[in-house]
């Protein structure tokens, strides 16, 4: 089903529920939101309604482990925080949070103090040259005859007055979550039941595993309206609290839960750097020649890149 549903490229509705997680999508319309499966001999149950993500979540011996996927899964992602457990996980869980909020209380040794005094002095030495340029630039005595890139990003920067293509930080925030609303980088995640537990009216056995299909949260119109499938950023102008109605479980793009993406914020913190970098500089649109060919290779990538036309503002 897979092979047939990516075969071929597809319209830019951005409907990529379908083509990524056919046999889920088939399923979901004949047994409804929640559903039991057999992955061989694993039972697996899928779980696309928010209210009981939120209370199967919210059970610590549920929660918290992932199913192990196999040697060639250890292989691609590595053997560290994605795939331990128990107290592995919990220790290395707590280095990586402590590392991704910089709020680091470790006492700096002297290589530490030494490289810090370079790396200022360093700082210090291209600002100065930096300014010297831009003086140069701003008294218009600089020879254009061989423009180097800090030339270039010097005066793009200073030629840069055209309101309409200005972008606030909160603009941006917007479309970065609407683009991974509609193409979340991890199509599903999943966890092992640890232990039998009662949520609601179901009785989830030891070694089950329950899977969440993020796009198909993220594609639901009962969620998100009959516009569910247009790239609507300002859905998003009020925060996403507001855009989900406070229902925690329908917008997941970093996972849900203790076990949820430790490098959300960094990643969303690099987009924003990296888009206006680009931004200052170009604008940009889409070639022509890009076909759209969303394709889950671990992570939900473009099956032949993005072509994108860059243009000098
Ligand atoms: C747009 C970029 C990214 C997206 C959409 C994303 C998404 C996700 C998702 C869906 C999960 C599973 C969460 C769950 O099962 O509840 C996850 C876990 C994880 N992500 Fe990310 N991620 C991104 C970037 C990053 C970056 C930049 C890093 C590190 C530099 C990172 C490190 C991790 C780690 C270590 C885990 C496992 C956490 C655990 O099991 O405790 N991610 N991510």
């Amino acid at each position: 089903m897979l092979k047939i549903s990516t075969s071929l490229p597809m319209d830019i509705l951005h409907r990529i529920f379908p083509r990524v997680q056919p046999h889920i999508d088939s399923w979901f319309k004949i047994y409804g939101e929640n559903f039991l499966f057999l992955y061989g001999s694993q039972a697996e149950l899928v779980v696309t309604e928010p209210e009981l993500l939120k209370k199967i979540m919210s059970v610590k011996e549920i929660s918290v482990k992932r199913p192990g996927g196999g040697p060639i899964y250890k292989k691609l992602v590595g053997d560290g925080l994605i795939m331990s457990h128990g107290d592995k996980w919990a220790k290395q869980r707590k280095v990586a949070i402590h590392a991704f909020t910089g709020e680091r209380m470790i006492f700096k040794d002297k290589d530490d103090v030494e490289s810090d005094k370079l790396e200022a002095s360093m700082h210090y030495l291209i600002m100065q040259m930096i300014r010297r340029r831009e003086t140069t630039i701003l008294l218009g005595n600089e020879d254009d005859s061989t423009p180097d890139y800090l030339g270039l990003l010097l005066k793009a920067h200073h030629n840069n007055t055209d309101d309409d293509y200005k972008l606030s930080i909160q603009d941006m925030g917007m479309i970065i979550n609407e683009t991974l609303r509609l193409y979340p980088s991890a199509v599903f995640t999943s966890r092992k039941v640890l232990k039998e537990t009662r949520v609601g009216k179901l009785v989830l056995p030891r070694n089950l595993n329950v899977q969440i299909p993020i796009s198909a949260l993220h594609q639901d119109p009962e969620i998100w309206g009959e516009d569910v499938h247009l790239f609507k950023p300002e859905r998003f102008s009020q925060g996403i609290a507001k855009a989900v109605n406070n229902n925690p479980g329908a917008y997941i793009p970093f996972g849900y839960g203790p076990r949820t993406c430790v490098g959300a914020n960094f990643a969303i913190t690099e987009a924003k750097i990296t888009l206006s970098m680009i931004l200052q500089c170009y604008r940009f649109a889409l070639s022509p020649n890009y076909v759209h060919e969303p394709v889950q290779h671990v992570a939900l990538c473009p099956k032949s890149g993005v072509q994108i036309m860059l243009q000098d503002l």
